[in-house]
């Protein structure tokens, strides 16, 4: 039996669907235990490029079932014009499964995301918009729609009645907004709740016999570790379990069936949204990495904050995932630059900090202390084997894992699945 969960471990944009969907290849079950569609992760198979927010990566894999579990929230808007979008290219999304206690994320959610964004004037959070927030919270306060209700008619005209008196209150009272009104909402919705009915599954169960049926499962972790909502840097994170442990809060599966922790990080870091950056870079430097990544969000579109690695918070992900390996992402982005740095430590009020402050405003006074490499020139994206790589990138790639205390054991050239280093198959495979 192999369970494997694949976790962010910066900011996000870590490049996981590049990674999930290499393991979907050997993999009979692909999970998202958390998040909605605030994610985004790109898979590039051949010439075409998959764009995901809600549905798993796994599901371009004909043999694997993909699964969406009680932690995710769902946007049915969004969801289905995500199947109808991949079944328009001949993508089947017959072993699609979604938990009943997952829940359901409804346009007040998104009115009062941004609502609530836009009263926060300076210390807004650049969140996706998406109602990701709102919802969680609703949830938490016990008075969330659940997709069990949602595409149960009867209990939905219920439950939406409930929930709008007190939505458009805060709506119009607080914030001097629009109300939603029910009926509108109710047919609308309702449309949506008969096409997602069908995907309503136990997916608990599902899960647990899979397991006992020695099946490979990845959990396809959305978001980065650094959004967390507990171990994040908060309030300037997500509002959902990004970590590896969310995988076990958001399916049920319990931490001893999970076998692998596979830590995404990108060569370099990025941020989409405010909040602290120890690393980000405001100069020409920031700007090159910015065109030679492609650092543009896939949900947004925003140009992301882009700056050196930051291995202080590498080293704290590294622990709060237990994570067993890092695959190392967009190392070819980092080709060209004369030399390349790395943080080793933060100088915070005069004094060295090697370990991730929890406190947000020593994060905020964190100058990073770098550590200088040589760069290379030679084109990498064509190299299959880590011995072929020039010795000035093995030598980068030896420090990250040094610094982080933690093995690398693949690492991605460019974003069509053959552009893959595989350094260490024993602890990517299953
Ligand atoms: P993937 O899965 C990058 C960030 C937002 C914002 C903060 C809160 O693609 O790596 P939210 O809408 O979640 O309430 O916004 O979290 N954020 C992400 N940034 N990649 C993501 O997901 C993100 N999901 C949330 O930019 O700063
Ligand atoms: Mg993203």
């Amino acid at each position: 039996m192999a369970n494997v969960v694949v976790v962010g471990m910066q900011w996000g944009d870590e490049a996981k669907g590049k990674v999930v969907d290499y393991l979907a290849q050997s993999a009979d079950y692909v999970v998202r235990y958390n998040g909605g569609n605030n994610a985004g992760h790109t898979v590039v198979v051949g010439d075409e490029v998959f764009k995901f927010h809600t549905v798993p990566v796994g599901v371009l894999n004909d043999g694997v079932t993909a699964v969406i579990t009680d932690g995710v929230v769902l946007d049915p808007q969004v969801f289905v014009g995500e199947l109808e979008g991949l079944a328009s290219r001949g993508v089947t999304s017959e072993k699609i499964k979604i938990s009943g206690n997952a829940h359901v994320i409804m346009p007040y959610h998104k009115a009062l995301d941004s609502l609530e964004e836009c009263s926060k004037g300076d210390k807004k959070i650049g969140t996706t918009g998406r109602g990701i927030g709102p919802c969680y919270a609703d949830k938490m306060s016990r008075t969330g729609i659940r997709i069990s209700e949602f595409v149960n008619p009867d209990v939905f005209g219920k439950r939406l009645a409930e929930c709008l008196e007190r939505k458009n209150a805060i709506i119009t009272k607080i914030y001097g907004g629009d109300a939603f009104d029910f009926q509108q909402l109710y047919d609308e919705y309702s449309v949506y709740a008969a096409k997602i009915g069908p995907y309503v599954a136990d997916t608990t169960t599902i899960l647990h016999e899979a397991s006992m049926e020695c099946a490979n499962i990845v959990f396809e972790g959305a978001h980065g570790s650094l959004l967390d909502i507990d171990h994040g840097t908060y309030p300037y994170a997500t509002s959902s379990h990004c970590i590896a442990g969310g995988a076990c809060i958001g399916t049920g599966v319990g931490p001893t069936m999970i076998d692998r922790v596979i830590g995404v990080a990108k060569a370099y870091q990025t941020r989409v949204g405010a909040g602290p950056m120890p690393t980000e870079l405001m100069d020409e430097t920031g700007d090159k990495i910015r065109e030679r990544g492609k650092e543009y969000g896939t949900t947004t579109g925003r140009p992301r904050r882009c700056g050196w690695f930051d291995a202080v918070a590498a080293r704290y992900t590294a622990r709060i995932n237990g994570t067993t390996a890092i695959a190392l992402s967009l190392l070819d982005v980092l080709t060209t630059f004369d030399t390349v740095k790395i943080c080793t430590h933060y100088e915070i009020d005069g004094v060295k900090v090697r370990d991730f402050p929890t406190d947000l405003g020593a994060l905020e006074r964190a100058v990073p202390v770098y550590e200088e490499l040589p760069g290379w020139s030679e084109d990498i994206s064509e190299i299959a084997l880590f011995a072929d790589l020039p010795a000035a990138t093995r030598q980068y790639v030896a420090r990250i894992a040094g610094l982080t205390e933690t093995p690398v054991c693949m690492i991605s050239v460019g974003r069509r699945r053959d552009q893959t280093i595989v350094i260490d198959s024993e602890m990517l495979h299953m």
